[in-house]
């Protein structure tokens, strides 16, 4: 398996049979090991900074209904909720103080938010902090629509592609939603400048080990800036409420692959990742992740941002509590960046 590991390392790309063999492999000596090689790469690179995000989740309102997912549009016992501009240009001004230098806004498909608004929105924040990165999670939006953002300062553009699998996707996803049209965002989203970020569930139900190949792949070709993984959480009032949660150990290995994949990539120790394991965060730095995203929502309405059943919002979570994520992030030899922790890479987003 070493062997493997080394292979890609060097290579960064491995056919599927040899993928398969260390998605499969359970031998901790080896998850040790490819983790020790993760590491190494990202230290060349990124050394030992760690870099923040402030998330901002602005609105739960979503036209979709993807089947995994608590903000899901017929989930009935959601509390709906929309941040207006002031909030949210309120915690920027937090968030800066902070010492935050990027701003992800994320939300539902929430038709309230025209590209209109949010083009106001971003020129506004990129007006009040123009040292500062803004990163956009709002979904799968028009081709003029994201041209729109990017020429209002937007800089970067996250959206998970779930799964390179189209059979898989269907069976995640509501019909009126397609992998093509998801796949024809992200191609959109990097030809108009952005630094992208794609990414998947490790665990949603019905996923097999040749679907992660094809994600692997999928991210191969694709080259994005940005990789988000998590293990899949059930939502007590989804779908899939009743299905098993994906593995906190294939999702820390599957870190490690993507940073051997993708040695540049900005790559996040997700909440998902620390809502199933309670040093998840830490675990999933050590294997190669390099950024951290804490929760710059306004405390009161965090609750009510659910995709999936525990979601933390509290502790080291909190971006209130940025000092106790630095002690973590200290405690196991690393140290948060104040920066904006752009993309170190020859795609380096816009040309200025
Ligand atoms: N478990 C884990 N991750 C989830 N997401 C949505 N629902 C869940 C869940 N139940 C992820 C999706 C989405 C991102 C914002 O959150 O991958 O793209």
């Amino acid at each position: 398996m070493k062997d493997l590991i080394l292979k890609l390392e060097k290579e960064h790309v491995l056919c599927d049979d040899e993928f398969l063999t260390l998605i499969k492999d359970k031998n901790k000596e080896n998850s040790d090991f490819l983790a020790q090689r993760a590491d190494k790469v990202r230290k060349s690179i990124y050394g030992r900074d760690v870099y923040i995000r402030g998330l901002i989740e602005f609105t739960n309102y979503c036209k979709n209904d993807c089947r995994y997912c608590g903000i899901r549009k017929s989930n009935a016992a959601v509390q709906r909720y929309r941040l207006s501009k002031e909030d949210i240009l309120e915690c920027c001004k937090t968030g800066y103080a902070l010492g935050f230098r990027t701003f992800v806004l994320q939300g539902g498909e929430d038709g309230f938010f025209t590209d209109d608004r949010l083009t106001d929105i971003i020129g506004s924040i990129k007006t009040m902090h123009p040292d500062c990165a803004v990163t956009l999670s709002v979904g799968e939006r028009d081709y003029s629509a994201y041209k729109a953002f990017f020429d209002a300062g937007a800089d970067r553009y996250l959206l998970r592609h779930e799964t390179a699998d189209t059979e898989h996707y269907s069976r995640l996803h509501p019909p009126n939603l397609s992998l093509e049209s998801r796949m024809e965002c992200l191609y959109s989203l990097k030809e108009i400048g952005f630094q992208v970020g794609c990414g998947f569930m490790v665990g949603s139900p019905f996923q097999t080990d040749e679907n992660l190949v094809e994600d692997l792949k999928f991210i191969s070709r694709f080259q994005p800036h940005m990789v988000g993984i998590g293990p899949f959480i059930p939502h007590k009032d989804t779908p899939f409420g009743n299905y098993a949660q994906g593995s906190f150990e294939l999702t820390l290995k599957l870190l490690s692959m993507i940073r051997l994949m993708l040695p540049n990539v900005l790559l996040p120790a997700t909440t998902a990742l620390g809502t199933v394991h309670p040093n998840g965060r830490e675990m999933g730095i050590l294997a190669g992740a390099n950024v951290v995203m804490p929760n710059l929502s306004p405390a009161d309405i965090r609750k009510n941002y659910m995709l999936y059943n525990n979601k933390i919002s509290t502790g080291e979570e909190a971006a209130e509590s940025i000092a106790l994520l630095k002690e973590k992030i200290n405690n196991i030899g690393y140290n948060i960046s104040i920066g904006r922790g752009d993309y170190k890479g020859e795609k380096n987003g816009r040309k200025s």
